[in-house]
């Protein structure tokens, strides 16, 4: 259950007048910069002590006030709306909603029909004019009246086509915004191109909507959440839309092609009485911190278009629809020391150690702070309050002090002089900062991902083995070991003849990993496992990825045009274990490789190929989404997630990890939870294991 909370208690008009200016600067730089210096819920609690001012004192409203105006009156734009975009009026519970729907039916005289219940989602409003079903023009919200063109962005939104499956002239309203996989990706974009990240996925959609010449693109997406026909336009399809209950429109608008939250956990959902709708929203509150894309509430509406006319508008707001406000999952907290870290690949990531803070259902204490050039950028201080952002799958960060908070007693932050972890040199010729032994660091951490399960999968090597072999300078890094012999481990240390011969054994199976493995033990940095399986998909062989420049690796379906000189880059630091992983005999192709259809590249129709299987026709998965949900069993039984994905893709289909519309596939075990409901739910095929493993037995 969700509290309401308080608001600012402003004893006089010199404190409302400050309160005013201060809610007004935090607006203006929301919807400005898309940065405030108040979090949500402070903004929210200032603006509801300022509207508690203005009941008691009416007399002494200031016209600057934010009360009653769309967007707190920050913003302002050029192309007027041909109906107003408004704002919602919150509520911040059950009793603040139970008391709004019984005004609404005092108002009306009678119940609501019925309700409709969706998320609110927390990007920006938009308006997407579509004539004879083409995308011609975009406008943001602005003040409400007017907005600004954005639609120079048209052709970078996912879910906002540019053309609609029927020529019809339609206006379609929703949010813009960027999921947690957008938002890394326009982070890692910029970090490459000036050093810095975004705040948080809404400032940087904001930003990204706005920005007509950065160097790169970033990737939007659109969710619709309402269409209206021209005021003008009395045509039978206008007439049409106009009363379809919103549920209809949505169910409408999906069809076009457009996305919805159709497809999401919180899809929109018509409900009859208020105990259903305060269950949705329960459900709603409780999928927040796994959903991929930020929400700050739950919209309630009347579905019916007859309701909805009957209760009409107020200056600002819709009489009928109301937002139930989540808690914010942006706070200020204390920033009380910063943590120094190598990583694998031996570069020295800085953490924020907090005050601890409950943000988005969990208590956070450490956050993501980039790296030293983005801590003096953002002139961060030990002891300083810190805007702390965390939402869904989006990893927890400090976005910047909040300066008017300081004390004075707060301290600078002190950077290292030495790697943290060894304490070698320092390269400080880039903006991450790396041990100048770079791997060979944290060798024991690369080499222990490098024989990892999923990796080269090699048996008996712990970590203290690993430790073992490195301090007797037997190995270096992951690739000396193919050159041990069992007379130099039955010098180790418990270290026996069966053990030996094990160890020798687990190393010579390895030799024969595909490709794709192989290249994932490299450890590159900003590949994982399924990029690095899409990599050896693409080339085929070691010597084509190696033969490859820049251009030809972001031809890797996900490879952004930031992370493919980084690849190429690492293989060249990488080059000598590599070629020492070529003399040892490890396989360096992927088997049932087959060059690519569309242009790839040269070099990887060059490329040899070690196949059995015949051309892509053949395989049974074949433009198939794959998801794999439960504990497998049979024949699949021992394979780890990876493994399954590593099938899948074999076999020809894509594997994902949620049950979309798109998904074509789910393999259900036992246990299967919300992805089987869902895939029920969307008339998804679902099969048990051992039917998979038929169909996919020849690639087993
Ligand atoms: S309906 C007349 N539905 O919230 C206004 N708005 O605080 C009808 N928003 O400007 C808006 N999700 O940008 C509606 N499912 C949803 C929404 C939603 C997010 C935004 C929208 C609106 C703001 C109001």
């Amino acid at each position: 259950m969700i509290d309401a909370p308080p608001h600012t208690e402003l004893s006089d008009q010199a404190a409302y007048a400050a309160a005013v200016q201060l809610a007004t600067d935090a607006a203006a730089a929301y919807y400005g910069q898309g940065d405030s210096s108040l979090d949500d819920d402070a903004y929210d609690q200032l603006v509801r002590g300022i509207a508690a001012y203005e009941r008691e004192h009416p007399e002494h409203v200031l016209p600057s006030s934010p009360t009653g105006k769309v967007a707190g009156g920050a913003v302002t734009g050029d192309v007027p709306h041909t109906v107003p975009m408004l704002s919602l009026d919150n509520v911040f519970g059950p009793e603040e909603l139970a008391d709004w729907a019984a005004s609404l039916e005092r108002r009306l005289g009678r119940g609501v029909t019925s309700w409709s219940v969706e998320p609110k989602l927390d990007g920006l409003a938009i308006s997407a004019r579509y004539r004879g079903g083409r995308l011609v023009q975009l406008v943001t919200r602005g003040d409400g009246t007017a907005g600004e063109d954005v639609s120079h962005a048209i052709g970078t939104i996912v879910g906002l086509p540019g053309r609609l499956a029927d020529a019809v002239t339609v206006e379609l309203r929703g949010e813009v915004m960027m999921t947690a996989e957008q938002f890394e990706q326009a982070c890692a974009k910029r970090q490459a191109h000036d050093g810095s990240t975004f705040a948080n996925p809404r400032s940087a959609a904001a930003g990204t909507l706005r920005a007509q010449d950065r160097p790169y693109t970033c990737e939007l997406t659109f969710f619709g959440y309402g269409a209206l026909p021209d005021p003008g336009d009395d045509s039978e399809q206008a007439v049409r839309l106009r009363e379809l209950p919103h549920s209809e429109i949505m169910a409408w608008v999906a069809e076009q092609g457009v996305r919805t939250t159709a497809d999401t956990p919180v899809a929109g959902i018509v409900a009859v009485t208020l105990d259903e709708v305060q269950a949705r929203v329960e459900h709603i509150a409780a999928e927040r911190a796994e959903l991929p894309f930020g929400i700050d509430g739950i919209v309630i509406k009347c579905d019916l278009a007859g309701d909805q006319r009957q209760a009409g508008f107020s200056s600002r707001a819709p009489r009928w629809a109301i937002a139930y406000k989540l808690p914010a999952v942006e706070k200020i907290t204390k920033l009380v020391g910063v943590e120094w870290n190598t990583g694998r690949t031996g570069v020295i990531a800085p953490r924020a150690v907090l005050e601890p803070v409950e943000l988005d259902g969990s208590v956070v204490t450490y956050a993501t702070l980039h790296n030293v050039a983005d801590i003096t950028r953002r002139g961060l201080m030990l002891g300083d309050s810190v805007v702390v952002y965390k939402a869904g799958d989006v990893i927890p960060r400090v976005e910047s002090p909040v300066v008017h908070l300081r004390s004075g007693a707060e301290q600078p932050i002190v950077f290292p002089e030495v790697c943290p972890s060894c304490g070698d040199a320092i390269d400080r010729s880039q903006e991450r900062w790396r041990c100048v032994r770079g791997r060979a660091c944290r060798a024991i951490a690369s080499i222990g991902y490098a024989v990892g399960r999923d990796q080269l999968d090699i048996e008996g090597l712990a970590g203290n083995r690993i430790q073992q072999l490195l301090d007797a300078g037997l190995i270096a890094d992951f690739a000396d070991l193919f050159f041990l012999t069992s007379e130099q481990l039955l010098t180790l240390e418990r270290m026996g003849r069966t053990s030996t011969d094990n160890l020798l054994a687990a190393i010579e199976r390895a030799k024969s990993r595909p490709l794709s493995r192989v290249f994932c033990a490299l450890g590159v940095r900003g590949t994982g496992r399924s990029m690095s399986r899409r990599i050896a998909r693409h080339f085929g062989s070691m010597d084509a990825i190696r033969a490859a420049d820049a251009e030809a690796i972001q031809a890797v379906e996900g490879m952004g045009p930031e992370k493919a000189p980084v690849v190429v880059a690492e293989l060249v630091e990488l080059a000598p274990l590599i070629d020492k992983l070529v003399a040892a005999g490890v396989t360096m192709t992927e088997p049932g490789w087959r060059p690519p259809v569309v242009s790839g590249t040269d070099v990887a129709l060059d490329a040899q190929t070690t196949s059995e299987v015949g051309g892509t026709s053949e395989l049974p998965l074949v433009g198939m989404s794959v998801v794999v949900t439960g504990s497998m069993s049979g024949a699949l039984e021992a394979l780890t997630r990876n493994q399954m994905n590593e099938l899948i893709e074999r076999a020809g289909g894509k594997s994902s990890s949620s049950v979309s519309k798109r998904t074509s596939l789910l393999v259900a075990g036992e246990n299967a939870g919300s992805k089987r409901a869902k895939a029920e739910s969307l008339d998804v095929r679902i099969v048990g294991p051992e039917e998979f493993a038929d169909l996919v037995g020849a690639f087993l």
